[in-house]
This record gives C-alpha cells, structure tokens and sequence, in this order.
C-alpha cells in the first residue's frame, strides 16, 4: 500500500484529543483512511451497516468505476475480455494475475480438464436430496461436501493445496451443477468429455443424454462462456466478502466457497436474474406490454414492495457494462434460434426503455444490471429459471477463489472480527420464574 502525502485527522466536539490517520492509496480509484488504530487510541468503533463506506481489504483483482460503468479484471476491460479471450483465460488471468501466453493456455486448459470428472461417490451424496430441492440447495451442499472428498487439498496455509483446490473448484463446478440439475429432472449424469471446450463440455453435461451423440451449438457455447466471463468477478460483493470472513478463520477452501453459494443465493444478489425472470413471466401473464405501466407504477410505489428487479447496484451508478454485453449475447442467441419475436425480450426491452426515461429511475441512477439480460439469454438455451443462479456460483467460483487466495497471501491478513454498537439489554439478574 502506497502512502499518500495527507493526513486525516478526526476531532471531537467534546475536547478529546483530536486524532490523525495515515491515508493510503491505490492506484486507481478513492483512497482509504487507515482506522485500525482508532479503537486502541480513542476506545471508538466506526459504525458502517453494509460497508458503504469500508474497504474491507486490499485487492488487485478487479476494479469498478461505477460512475464511469467500467469494469475491469486484473486491469483489462470487460468488454475486451468478453469479445477477444474465452472463461478459462480469464479464469487464467484472474487466479494468476496475466492472460495465459501460448504454451501458458495449452497447460492451463490441460490441467483444468484433467480434473473435470467429481469423485464417484459424489453422486451417492446428491442422491439424499429430495428430486424437488432447489439446486442452490444442492450446489451449497455438494460444494461444501467436496472437502469431504479431497482431503489432500483443504490446507488453507499450504500454497499446492490452495493451487489444487482452486483447479478442481473450477473443473468440477460444471460437473456438479449439471449433476444437480439431471437429479432434478431424473436423467442419468453425463460424465464430462474432454475433447470439448469448458462451456461445451457443460453444455453437454446438461442437455446431452446417452442415446444419442450430442451437438455444441457454436453460438450457444459462445454465449455460455461470456455469460461465465461477465459473472468471473466483482470485487468485494456480498458472497466475495462472504468466502473472504469464512476462510479467514482458516478453514479449508471447500467449505469457504460454500458459503459464497449460500450467499449468492439471496434474490438482492445472484439471486435476481430468477427473480428478474419470475418477474417478467409474472407481467406477460398478467397481459403483458400492455401492463408495462401500472407495473412500473407499483415499482414506484414505496409501500407496495415491489421492485424492479434487474434493475439498480450499489457499485454502478451508471450503465451495468456487463448488462450492454449480455443484451448483445441476448440477441444473438434468440436470433440463432429464431426466437428474435420473444415476448419476454420485448417485454424486458420495453421495460427498460420505460425505466431509463422515468424521473424516479434517472433520479436515483438506476440502470439495467447483468441480470436484466442474462436470465433471457439462459430461459432461450432451455435453462430452467432455477438453475439460474447455480451458473452464476459456476462462473463466480474463480472470482471466489482468486480473492480467497489473495487474502490468505496477504502479510495484512487477520480472522475477520467486526465490533458492534450495542443496542440490547444492559446487565441484568435472571429472576425465578414466578417473578417473570
Ligand atoms: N426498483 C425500484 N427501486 C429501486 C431499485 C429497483 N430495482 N433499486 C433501488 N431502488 C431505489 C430504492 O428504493 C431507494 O429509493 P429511495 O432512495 O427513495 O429510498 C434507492 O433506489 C436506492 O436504493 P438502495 O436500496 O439504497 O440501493 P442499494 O445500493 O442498497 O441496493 C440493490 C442495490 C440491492 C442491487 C438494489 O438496487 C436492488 O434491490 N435491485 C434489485 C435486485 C437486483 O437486481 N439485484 C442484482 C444486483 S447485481 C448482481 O448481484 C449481479
């Protein structure tokens, strides 16, 4: 960390002693006022519900200018990145720091391969759940149950097991969220096959059966790997800072990326791309473009509690770039398979276009996300809506892992612990029962 020429000084209205702090800076983006002494020195926490105002760490994976729309992985724009390199470059890129060079690739997409089959009792485990559970259950589950089976890549402090585990992570996601989804409509699993590239390979696992030879469909395979490229990662979100807490008590890396699943999971986060898509089958249903207006009136409606999912990030204040991305792959897929008169790709379309010339929305810089686009482009593949978030932790297991190991490396590292501001009851006596 670069120390910057300023200081920041904290006063007190109350005649305690005025106290400074070192200011750091990155190499782009805000700085940050190092608080880490302020307990020891003035007996005060910092109280940040949400981390609006933290950094919870430093970081050299990748960067967001939400004013500016730019997303950028190890310094690359998402839009190069989406167009001129495949998921496994980037995933290249984003654990080891550089997009792979020739011979680089070759090893890297080997070694990844290698290890796309899931041990075989693997599917005795998945075999407990109920056919009906929801695959983020299941995905939470077989995730976290990896470490159950790999016990020669759980130590968190020896760098070869984080390296191992990072690869199998990658390579059997696919693996295991097609073993989730042939569980839930009772087909047999499809082992993996490795003549194929990482999103062909999934592809198959999940739509090919084995009676007859399965097809890659070029167009589709290429949208499958931009949808994992544009998911890779997103700085310190939600599940991110989730996977960073838990392995920072130092357990293993299984169980870590578990705890991403769990927390992407929620509709506020990954999440959102089902319930964007609920939500636009909820309005055609009801008539479709035509309710356009009175949906967009309940949105609007602080009571109603209805939001427009899709829509809104806490980081971009501008357009989503991923979202422009994902609308580009969104028809060119519908296109391909001749769905261009999509009634919910109308709908969404019209959706936004109302949005983006709406006082409320333009006020409070709401603007499409990732998610607005993706679910349409997964519902055309003949992805089932709720699996939606299942691709997401598949695509998102790099970005995980990558900022699992970087903290671990980091000489800053510390179990993460924050402080409270107390609101509960002061002490007190536990009375006998007749007196309560
Ligand atoms: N529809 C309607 N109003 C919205 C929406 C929305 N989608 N998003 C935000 N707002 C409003 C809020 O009600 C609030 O209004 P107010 O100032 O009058 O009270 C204002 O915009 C600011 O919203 P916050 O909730 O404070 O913004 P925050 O940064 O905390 O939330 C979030 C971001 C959670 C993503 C929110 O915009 C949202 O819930 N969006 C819908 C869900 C969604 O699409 N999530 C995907 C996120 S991207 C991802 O995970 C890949």
């Amino acid at each position: 960390m670069k120390l910057a020429d300023n200081k920041a000084t904290l006063s007190f209205s109350n005649g305690s002693p005025s106290v400074e702090m070192p200011v750091y800076q990155g190499n782009i983006g805000p700085d940050v006022i190092d608080i880490r002494k302020l307990y020891a020195q003035t007996g005060m926490f910092t109280y940040d519900p949400g981390f609006l105002s933290t950094a919870s760490c430093q970081s050299g994976i990748t960067y967001i200018d939400g004013d500016k729309g730019e997303l950028l992985y190890r310094g690359y724009p998402i839009e190069q990145l989406a167009t001129n390199v495949d998921y496994l470059d980037t995933c290249h890129l984003l654990l080891k720091g550089e997009l792979p060079n020739a011979t680089e690739r070759v090893d890297f997409h080997k070694l990844v391969t290698n290890h796309t089959m899931v041990n075989e009792q693997m599917q005795f485990f998945l075999r407990g759940f109920r056919r009906d559970a929801h695959p983020m259950a299941v995905l939470t589950g077989l995730v976290g149950a990896l470490s159950a089976f790999y016990h020669d890549s759980t130590d968190i402090n020896n760098p070869e097991h984080r390296e191992i585990a990072a690869i199998r992570l990658i390579a059997k996601m696919p693996t295991l969220v097609a073993m989730a989804y042939k569980y839930g409509v009772g087909q047999p699993f499809m082992y993996p096959q490795n003549d194929l590239s990482y999103s062909g390979n999934f592809l198959r696992m999940m739509f090919g059966t084995p009676c007859e030879e399965y097809k890659v469909n070029s167009v589709i395979e290429r949208a499958m790997d931009r949808i994992f490229i544009l998911h890779a990662d997103h700085e310190q979100n939600a599940s991110t800072s989730t996977v960073r807490l838990c392995g920072s008590s130092g357990t293993n890396p299984f169980a870590a990326i578990a705890a991403g699943v769990a927390c992407l999971w929620g509709p506020a986060h990954g999440g959102a791309n089902e319930a964007c898509l609920n939500m636009l089958e909820d309005i055609q249903r009801q008539g479709g473009v035509s309710k356009v207006g009175q949906f967009m009136e309940q949105v609007k409606d602080k009571n109603s509690g209805v939001k427009l999912m899709g829509f809104g990030h806490r980081v971009y204040k501008n357009y989503d770039p991923r979202a422009k991305l994902m609308q580009e792959t969104c028809n060119e897929v519908l296109e391909a398979l001749g769905l261009e008169n999509d009634p919910l790709f109308k709908l969404a379309k019209q959706l936004e276009k109302i949005a983006l010339e709406d006082d409320y929305f333009v006020q409070r810089k709401l603007y499409p996300n990732v998610d607005f686009y993706s679910g349409i482009v997964q519902r055309a593949i003949g992805i089932p809506v709720n699996l939606f978030t299942g691709i997401f932790a598949l695509a998102r297991t790099v970005g995980w892992i990558a900022q699992l190991n970087e903290m671990i490396g980091d000489p800053e590292y510390k179990i993460g612990r924050p402080r409270q501001l107390f609101t509960g009851s002061v002490k007190r006596d536990v009375k006998p029962l007749d007196q309560r």
